[in-house]
């Protein structure tokens, strides 16, 4: 099978975002540009020789990955990214991932309570990583400089599941809550760069919407001020083989 191709999907003077799908669950792997420095990190690697091969080949320097949580299929290139890397490549989680029994490599985890934001830094650019439980417990969303990078917490046409080990419902809501009102505050094009693309009710499949788009169409953001549409949304939970393992984990 031929490697995917990165596209860029956002850029600006000070910051360019590369986007690429990888691994069997098909997960959006993004790549962060300080355009000043060169210096670029990578969220949720699958593969990190791909992206270090890719970052060279922008004449990128990849410094660091940062993990919008632990979930193996966002993890999976973590330990070939820090051999790869070598002394100072920084790889940020949040330590509330340990409540779901993760232990994997990093050198850096935040200890933020829930929808508190940290500064993270990629050459002159800072973000902010903000906790987002309810996928897990120490979800990360990162925002900034046009982009919100919203892992497994928001997708573009709904929100993640929230019936695996460590997840949570009502934590969920307050996650989606919190960002509901920090994008409301932002300008309405900037972009959504979620973890997974799924198919929206309208058949399109899209990689990334504004902010705008997703404020107005977005599912679970539609429903979180009514407890009964929340509690009716079909996607917080699924009966199937991951479901049946967190029980048994609980
Ligand atoms: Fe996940």
């Amino acid at each position: 099978m031929p490697e995917p191709t990165a596209t860029v999907v956002h850029s600006t003077a000070a910051c360019q975002v590369l986007q690429a799908q990888l691994g069997e669950w098909d997960n959006l792997n993004h790549l962060i540009v300080c355009t000043a420095s060169k210096e670029a990190v990578v969220v949720d690697p699958f593969d990190a020789a791909y992206w270090f091969e890719t970052a060279a080949a922008h004449g990128f320097r990849l410094v660091g990955a940062w993990l919008t949580h632990s979930h193996w299929d966002h993890t999976k290139g973590i330990e070939e990214a820090l051999a790869l890397g070598g002394e100072g490549f920084e790889v940020v989680v949040h330590e509330a991932e340990r409540e779901r029994g993760w232990s994997g490599p990093h050198t850096r985890a935040l200890d933020t309570p829930p929808n508190v934001a940290t500064a993270l830094h990629v050459g002159e650019l800072t973000f902010e990583a903000i906790r987002t439980p309810g996928h897990t417990p120490g979800h990360l969303t990162f925002l900034g400089h046009g982009i919100v990078v919203s892992g497994d917490c928001l997708f573009l046409g709904r929100c993640g599941r929230a019936d695996l080990h460590g997840g949570d419902p009502a934590s969920l809501r307050s996650s989606l809550k919190h960002l509901r009102s920090r994008m409301q505050a932002l300008p309405e094009e900037w972009i959504v760069l979620p973890g997974h693309a799924y198919t929206l009710p309208d058949g399109r499949t899209p990689y990334h919407l504004t902010l705008g788009e997703v404020l107005n169409e977005n599912e679970a953001m539609a429903a979180l001020d009514s407890d009964e549409a929340w509690t009716a949304l079909p996607f917080l939970a699924f009966d199937d083989a991951l479901a049946r393992r967190a029980r048994d984990q609980s």
